[in-house]
């Protein structure tokens, strides 16, 4: 049905496409908003399904840019590890643009790799200095180059350097936090802002907090006025517990962050980015409503199972139920027979028993 592109190999696809995007963002007098990179959760079986039912591309949707799962570059560095995770940045053009978020703590892998990324055709590079999980930071990598900012720059040079040498002239961004275990915006951002990254995402959250605590939102103001006094051209996007883009505007609006970014929001609402919602379903009954979700979960199982059936676990895709089958009588008994199934054969057969007998 889909047909991948693992393969394709494109030289130099764009010049810095945020800058397009800040042009329009200014035009439409909304923020950048953009899908969060999560590990067994936007791949790219989810990442199609929301490009199509948030209709990516076209007016009705505020959806500017996608992010891919984070993928080790010593991974890709090496032959054996690096057919695995070509799988995971496998992309289509209906996901554009796209960037490939990649982590690392050896310059000479993140050149390779971010190389490696350009000539993929990604439409940017993304390096994680966010991430807390134990098996990252042990490796010097994710969150725990906050505490080593000289290592953090070096990495953005070596992801510039490693896209140029590919011939191309992508965008290399950040994705971090406010701190390792406090706040530590006034020397971390600065020392990133050093190197000129054309976006540095913050996660509202030190490591430490994980996200135990609400995001801190009066933080991301705080980074745009570090970024302001700086005199810095690098675009500022917020991060952490934004549910609706309507939210997202308001955040923006009170912050000045050029963008937003939204992760777990989109759990069970793949077109959680349509413009207009409301008005483009004004007319459905809740019956419909109810049927339009549970197919949309349908057509995601059986794209995940041609697309990653062969690489990743059925189980991953029991997240994704608990969200898809809530809030309506009778979600309760079908999430527990969902989690049973093992195929999506098993689950389509439930879902149509589960309509033919709904009465709302
Ligand atoms: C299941 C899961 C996987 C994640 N994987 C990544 C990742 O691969 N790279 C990354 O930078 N952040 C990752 N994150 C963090 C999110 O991108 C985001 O920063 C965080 O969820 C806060 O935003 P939210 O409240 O909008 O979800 C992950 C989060 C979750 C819940």
């Amino acid at each position: 049905m889909y047909k991948q592109n693992r393969a394709c190999y494109v030289i130099g696809v764009s010049k810095n496409f945020w800058k397009k995007l800040k042009d329009k963002s200014d035009s439409l007098q909304r923020p950048i908003i953009v899908l969060a990179p999560m590990a067994d959760v936007t791949d790219s079986a989810f990442r199609r399904i929301i490009a199509k039912y948030s209709k990516m591309g076209t007016d009705e949707s505020v959806l500017d840019c996608m992010w891919t799962e984070f993928v080790s570059a010593d991974g890709l560095c090496h032959d054996e590890a690096r057919k695995k995770l070509l799988i995971d940045l496998s992309y289509t053009e209906a996901e554009r643009p796209i960037v490939a978020q990649i982590f690392t703590s050896k310059p000479e892998n993140m050149r390779e790799a971010a190389s490696l990324c350009a000539k993929l055709g990604f439409n940017g590079v993304d390096i994680n200095m966010g991430c807390p999980d134990w098996s990252i930071e042990k490796q010097g990598c994710g969150a725990s180059l906050i505490k080593n900012p000289e290592l953090a720059k070096k990495l953005i040079v070596a992801a510039k350097d490693g896209v140029r040498q590919a011939g191309s002239d992508i965008p290399i961004s950040v994705k971090t936090r406010i701190g390792y275990s406090k706040n530590e915006l006034s020397t971390w951002l600065p020392a990133l802002l050093s190197e000129n990254p054309a976006v540095v995402t913050i996660h509202a959250r030190t490591r430490k907090e994980l996200s135990l605590v609400p995001a801190r939102w009066e933080h991301i103001k705080e980074a745009v006025s570090i970024r302001d006094g700086l005199g810095s051209e690098t675009l500022i996007f917020g991060n952490g517990d934004i549910l609706t883009t309507q939210d997202a505007f308001a955040k923006a609006k009170e912050t000045g962050a050029d963008g937003v970014m939204i992760g777990k929001g989109i759990f069970g609402t793949p077109d959680l980015f349509l413009s207009n919602p409301d008005i483009k379903y004004k007319d459905e009954s809740e019956k419909e409503k109810i049927v339009r979700r549970l197919s949309i979960m349908v057509e995601h199982t059986k794209l995940f199972e041609e697309l990653l059936g062969e690489y990743k676990s059925f189980a991953i895709m029991k997240k994704h139920y608990k969200a898809y089958v809530n809030g309506f009588n009778g979600a309760k008994e079908l999430r527990v027979e969902l989690m049973e199934a093992k195929d999506s054969k098993e689950i389509e057969r439930s879902v149509d028993n589960f309509v033919s007998n709904l009465q709302v």
